[in-house]
């Protein structure tokens, strides 16, 4: 059997289809070592010394695991003088860290979450790498932060990483959604699988459930139906899983269906939910539409929100299309 790797994926793209610009192509593979570098370190674990506490904060008041800050160093090294980005930005950064001008400024903005499921590091238990590219405004020769908040519906290519039992690329550049397995021997990176497809049936869902007394009601019912299984209002069981890693619980629905909920609840009333629109939201939404699943707020589409802030938060239902327009219904009415 002959395989396809992400080099070829992508020139794929760029030549047959004309769908990717080459220095997008370019950035992409810059992204995808970075990748490799992080699940390196990430496999090495205790023998690294990469396990524990960085003993730092990062601007959301969230303690900083030594492998948050090794990965965005990882990241933002990796991409500092490829020549094609002209600004990146982090969870794990207060402000957007603009390519110094030693290099040469590309047209693309990168923003990601360094490591995705801080709290699965110490624990041995799948953790990743999200990240969302933008292109800068056209014109705009000073990228601001400004020129981050943008919907996502403009975004031109998203992922994941997951490093879990083995290493995964999870890619969209708006072309369907394409999964590569590193080959951790040779640290090349091989299409798995060509077109994602999130099912629509549906048995699984996901959300903290230690959160249950401070949901609101549109969340209450919906998850009580679930729970009420074969004799309640949708007539058959369903099972809950929740990793606590949004890759990870995200990358088990691309696969096999469900739906993934971090609502907004009365914990902290001012809180528009706990995930990060701009680098966790955004490109999960991208990732779940483009395989033929939705992603709303509980209200409208995640993709179409205009963001406010860099590190703006927002709640979040993603999955099989059918569960998400239902618990969405639940809120509208
Ligand atoms: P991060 O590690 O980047 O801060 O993100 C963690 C997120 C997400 O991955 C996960 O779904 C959620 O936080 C888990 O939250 P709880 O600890 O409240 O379950
Ligand atoms: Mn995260
Ligand atoms: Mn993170």
């Amino acid at each position: 059997m002959s395989r396809i790797s992400l080099t070829q994926y992508l020139v794929e793209k760029q030549r047959e289809k004309g769908l990717i610009p080459g220095e997008l192509r370019l950035l992409l593979e810059v992204v995808a070592r970075a990748c490799k570098r992080i699940s390196y370190a990430v496999g090495k674990g205790a023998l690294a010394g990469v396990l524990g506490e960085a003993g730092s904060e990062n601007v959301q008041g969230e303690s900083q695991k030594k492998l948050d800050v090794i990965a965005n160093e990882t990241l933002l090294e990796a991409n500092l003088w490829g020549g094609n980005l002209a600004a990146m930005a982090s969870e794990e950064m207060d402000h957007p860290h603009v390519i110094p001008n030693r290099y040469p400024m590309g047209e693309f903005l990168l923003l990601f979450d360094p490591l995705d499921g801080s709290s699965n590091i110490d624990v041995n238990v799948s953790i990743g790498t999200i990240f969302s590219v933008l292109r800068l405004p056209e014109g705009v020769t000073d990228p601001l932060e400004e020129h981050f908040l943008q919907a996502g519906n403009r975004q031109i290519a998203a992922g994941y990483a997951v490093y879990g039992p083995s290493t995964l690329l999870v890619l969209t550049v708006g072309d369907g959604v394409a999964c590569f397995t590193l080959d951790r021997e040779t640290g090349s990176w091989w299409l798995t699988e060509d077109r994602m497809s999130i099912p629509v049936q549906t048995k699984e869902y996901a959300i903290n459930a230690s959160n249950a007394r401070h949901w609101h009601p549109p969340v209450k019912r919906y998850v009580d139906e679930l729970l009420a299984g074969q004799t309640g209002p949708r007539g058959r069981d369903y099972n809950m899983r929740w990793v606590a890693s949004m890759v990870a619980d995200v990358h088990r629905i691309m696969i096999r269906g469900g739906i993934f909920m971090y609502p907004r609840d009365a914990r902290e009333p001012d809180k528009p939910g706990k995930l990060r629109l701009l680098y966790e939201a955004n490109p999960m939404s991208f990732l779940v539409e483009q395989a033929g699943g939705a992603a709303t707020n509980g209200l409208t589409r995640i993709m179409d929100l205009q963001p406010g802030k860099l590190h703006e938060r927002v709640a979040v239902f993603m999955g099989s299309r059918e569960e998400v327009e239902r618990v969405t219904s639940y809120h509208r009415g």
